[in-house]
């Protein structure tokens, strides 16, 4: 089938490596950042969480169970203690990384930075963090949370922002809510990325970022129906099909 939109005619597509390569290694871990640069993303999506003693880190979760086989939340230790918790997958280990060390290492590269808003009241930080590192055009901070992100508006209206809408949440109220707070980019969940529903919002205009692709049909429906940019755990993947649909 054809693409809805021509590859010459389309935006960029941007594949952003969710918390890195993440079906291949600890997410949200240096080797899993690199891992999905070394694969050829263009991005990468990341979390922040705020430690016990204010340092802003890179994690998905509420509790560190899952990542770190411990009790608790982030929120719970200091970054000494959470420093040795090792994380695990395929085999593969790393450790917790700042928000800093993030900035530091991907900053310098041709990347887009999504940025996840996780934590309560980290808003002015990461803004403050971004600055320090002048990543204002390369960074997007995205939330699940509009209260987040109209405060990140207000401390830091240069900052580009995206909306995480959970399924079958996005309506003309939603949207002009969004518009009316400085928000440019609408991430929905992958299965409602539709193509009726991808001209509608970018009539409207929003650039489209889906999240929640899980499997390959789920990366195949995004790229074919009119996305900007998912973020994907196997970015090898989906930039192969890219590959072959443009060939
Ligand atoms: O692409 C954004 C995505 O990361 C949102 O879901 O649960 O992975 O933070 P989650
Ligand atoms: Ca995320």
């Amino acid at each position: 089938m054809r693409n809805l939109i021509e590859d010459e005619s389309r935006n960029q597509f941007t594949v952003y490596a969710h918390r890195g390569a993440s079906e291949y290694c600890p997410e949200n871990t240096m080797l899993s950042f690199y891992t999905g640069v070394f694969m050829g993303a263009q991005g990468i999506e990341t979390d922040v969480h705020r430690t016990k003693d204010g340092v802003l880190v890179l994690f998905h979760d509420d509790t560190v169970e899952r990542m770190m086989h411990r009790p608790g939340s982030v929120e719970d230790y200091t970054l000494e203690e959470l420093s040795v918790f090792v994380m695990e997958k395929c085999g593969r280990r790393d450790y917790i990384v700042t928000l800093d060390a993030f900035l530091s290492a991907f900053g310098r590269m041709d990347l887009t930075l999504a940025i996840e808003l996780k934590d309560h009241d980290i808003e002015q930080d990461v803004a403050d963090m971004i600055r320090r590192f002048g990543l204002e055009k390369k960074v997007v901070v995205t939330s699940f949370r509009l209260d987040y992100l109209k405060n990140m508006h207000v401390i830091a209206p240069e900052l580009e922002l995206g909306y995480l809408a959970k399924s079958n949440a996005i309506n003309d109220d939603l949207l002009s809510d969004m518009k009316a707070n400085g928000i440019v980019e609408l991430c929905p969940y992958s299965r409602d990325v539709l193509p009726e529903n991808t001209r509608y919002w970018h009539s409207r205009g929003f650039r489209i970022r889906a999240w929640g692709v899980s499997n390959e049909e789920d990366m195949r429906r995004v790229y074919d129906n009119g996305a900007d940019g998912t973020t994907v755990n196997f970015p090898d993947k989906l930039l192969a099909y890219i590959e072959q649909k443009k060939a």
